[in-house]
């Protein structure tokens, strides 16, 4: 058996929708990126949504679009994708990494009004919703309005997950998604950005397309589109090709089904492994919803995690890895969590940083295991897992 970290969940559908822009013609941006807006805006509830090339430059977008310059701070998780503290860097603005909380692996709340009371140059907060499960949004908008931060969510991972009935992305001025193939929702590449601020999405619309003050559909479907629009600022080309929107539109038909398998089989995974004690499932908070982009867990070696010190965890990481490797000679992939972003060599030679500077976030990034999930994961395949599992820290 040879079992994926995830798979892609490409149907007739695709198939057939992909094929409509080559036989129109039209393949940037046009119907197919307008009807997969559409259906994103109605899920998620947004008022605007804007599909892009990829999170990262949605990100990006959003940033510049909310204001944020040279000489800005933007506070980041340290334990996230490095693309969240990169696309920061992008408008000149400089990240200012914040610890997390291992039982979420979110940004760790408590610790941000301390960085934030004496530094005005804090100008944004991005909270990322990692693995699926939203950071303590409610909160963070508390302290965002208390110090007039703007909030910008990186839901790259966080599509379908909610507090209460409100989506991830929904809480800040702007959230962002990721539609990469490890993602719940595949368009190849891809992202989305969605806001409830008129301002910043007429800004990202232009921004995303070269700066122009008119898209090239709205041109072609009017009179006088021989010419040129006028260019009202510098801006970008991240515009989603109406292929990869196409398939945008078939993955929201069938969330039935992708997020459905994702959600069963988390479940079957929570119950296997409370009968594991080596490995701790994530936790998902009361009145919270779970998007399970990723299943991942803290190997904790069956020891006490509660006080880590990072010679401790060096010595669990070990073991971990080793697990990793003996599934991976089974044909089961896994991979760990993330990364913590402050130990990457750019960040840490240009900051100076130690390892333990943001102590969860490193163990995070040296105990978590991502364990495979995708819709449509069969019995059999669940229960070679889990035996493996079991033999492997056996
Ligand atoms: C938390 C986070 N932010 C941003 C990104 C970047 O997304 P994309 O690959 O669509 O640019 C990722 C991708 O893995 C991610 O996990």
């Amino acid at each position: 058996m040879n079992i994926p970290i995830t798979k892609t969940i490409f149907g007739e559908c695709e198939k057939v929708a992909i094929v409509k822009p080559l036989e129109s013609g039209w393949v940037v941006q046009g119907p197919n990126v307008a009807e997969f807006q559409e259906k994103f805006s109605e899920f998620t509830k947004s008022k605007h949504c804007h599909a892009t090339t990829s999170c990262t430059t949605a990100l990006h977008l959003g940033l510049e679009a909310m204001g944020i310059t040279r000489g800005d701070k933007v506070i980041v998780p340290s334990f996230t994708y490095v693309a969240s503290a990169n696309a920061v860097e992008y408008t000149g603005a400089e990240v200012v990494f914040c610890d997390i909380d291992l039982e979420t692996f979110n940004i760790n709340e408590e610790l941000l009004e301390d960085l934030i009371k004496n530094d005005s140059s804090i100008k944004a907060l991005m909270s990322v919703n990692l693995f699926g499960l939203c950071a303590n949004m409610p909160f963070i908008m508390k302290l965002a309005k208390k110090y007039s931060l703007k909030v910008i969510e990186d839901s790259a991972c966080g599509f379908d997950g909610w507090i209460g009935n409100k989506h991830s992305g929904t809480f800040g001025d702007v959230g962002c998604f990721s539609f990469h193939p490890r993602k719940s929702i595949c368009t190849g590449e891809g992202g989305m950005l969605i806001t409830d601020n008129d301002e910043i999405a007429s800004k990202v619309s232009q921004l995303k397309d070269h700066g122009a003050s008119k898209s090239d559909l709205q041109r072609h479907n009017e009179k006088g589109g021989s010419l040129l629009p006028d260019f009202t600022m510098r801006g970008y080309n991240y515009r989603m090709t109406d292929l990869q929107g196409a398939l945008g539109v078939c993955q929201m038909k069938n969330l039935e089904y992708i997020m459905g398998g994702r959600r069963l089989c988390a479940s079957w995974y929570d119950e296997a492994l409370n009968e594991v004690a080596e490995l701790k499932a994530p936790q998902t908070p009361a009145g919270y919803k779970h998007g399970y982009q990723s299943y991942v867990c803290i190997f904790t070696n069956g020891e006490d995690i509660s006080s880590l010190t990072k010679e401790k965890i060096d010595k669990i990481n070990l073991r971990r890895n080793a697990f990793m490797n003996t599934l991976e000679e089974k044909n089961i992939a896994t991979r760990q969590g993330t990364h913590a972003v402050h130990t990457l060599s750019y960040y840490k030679n240009k900051n100076k940083f130690k390892d333990e500077d943001f102590l969860m976030s490193y163990a995070a990034d040296r105990l978590s295991i991502a364990l495979p999930l995708y819709a449509g994961m069969s019995q059999e395949e669940f229960s070679y897992i889990i035996s493996n599992i079991k033999e492997a820290l056996n």
